[in-house]
């Protein structure tokens, strides 16, 4: 026979346990249910692609870095779009244009009759573009916040689509070399400038460098061949990609 004092003990503090011990395990079931599937989605499309390790973003934190100073002669901006040979009255992407460091100079290559789309996926850093294309009093770029997985880009639209140091940050390379692919006009270019992979004494991490093998296995197949590679820069190489079955128009 149980004592009265438990009984009385039990009628106060069961009613009182069993609420919250239920409501707690149909949490957790729940947090179960809906963490695990997209956490191992992502461990398989996002960090690795076709066993490249993906590098994270570029936090807006770190925008100094994009201002650095030794970029002008470790990344020769003026000379690379030299080479590249923009047109006036080009459309042209600058597709994870962080602070604009390109976007600037495209704006200016383009003329007041084309155009720069400026593509980033985070906000901070087009709101620092947008700081910039104010003091200098730039009309002709777009900045336009993309998604991951949307690049936000116009169909049948782009003379070129320019990438520096972004590629190797995709999450969706495949789903982003699509809807590239797409955004450009039949003789489109599509150009990457990346730290080269091959190179140990760059001095930079591995998942932010690839190497030329890489990008060829990785974007040949999407439906672009090489037009061209530029090894001119110390640490990076350009590599120009052309739309399969089209021809250069710039
Ligand atoms: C290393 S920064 C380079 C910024 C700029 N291109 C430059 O050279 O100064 C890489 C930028 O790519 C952006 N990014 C990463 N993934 C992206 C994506 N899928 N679409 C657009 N931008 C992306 C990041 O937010 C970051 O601003």
């Amino acid at each position: 026979m149980i004592p009265f004092p438990i009984m009385k003990h039990c009628r106060c503090f069961l009613p009182r346990l069993f609420v919250p011990c239920v409501v707690g395990a149909v949490l957790c079931v729940c947090l179960e249910v809906f963490t695990l599937p997209l956490a191992s989605a992502e461990e398989v499309t996002s960090k690795t692609y076709k066993g490249r390790v993906i590098a994270p973003p570029m936090s807006y934190q770190g925008a100094d870095w994009l201002e650095r100073t030794e970029r002008e002669s470790t990344q020769q901006p003026e000379r690379v779009l030299d080479e590249l040979a923009i047109k006036p009255g080009s459309t042209v992407a600058d597709i994870g244009a962080g602070t604009g460091y390109f976007s600037l100079r495209l704006a200016q290559r383009v003329g007041p009759q084309g155009r720069v789309l400026a593509t980033d996926i985070q906000p901070q850093m087009l709101a620092m573009l947008s700081d910039k294309m104010r003091a200098a009093n730039i009309a002709n770029i777009e900045p336009l916040l993309c998604t991951p997985t949307d690049a936000k880009l116009p169909e049948n639209t782009l003379d070129l689509a320019l990438m520096v140091d972004v590629y190797h940050e995709l999450a969706y390379p495949e789903e982003t070399l699509g809807q590239i692919r797409r955004a450009l006009k039949p003789d489109g270019r599509l150009v990457l400038i990346e730290y080269r992979g091959e190179d140990p004494n760059i001095p930079i991490k591995p998942e932010h460098k690839t190497t030329l093998v890489q990008l060829r296995s990785e974007i040949e197949p999407l439906g672009f061949h090489v037009k061209d590679v530029l090894e001119f820069l110390p640490e990076q190489r350009i590599v120009i990609f052309l739309k399969d079955g089209e021809h250069v128009g710039q």
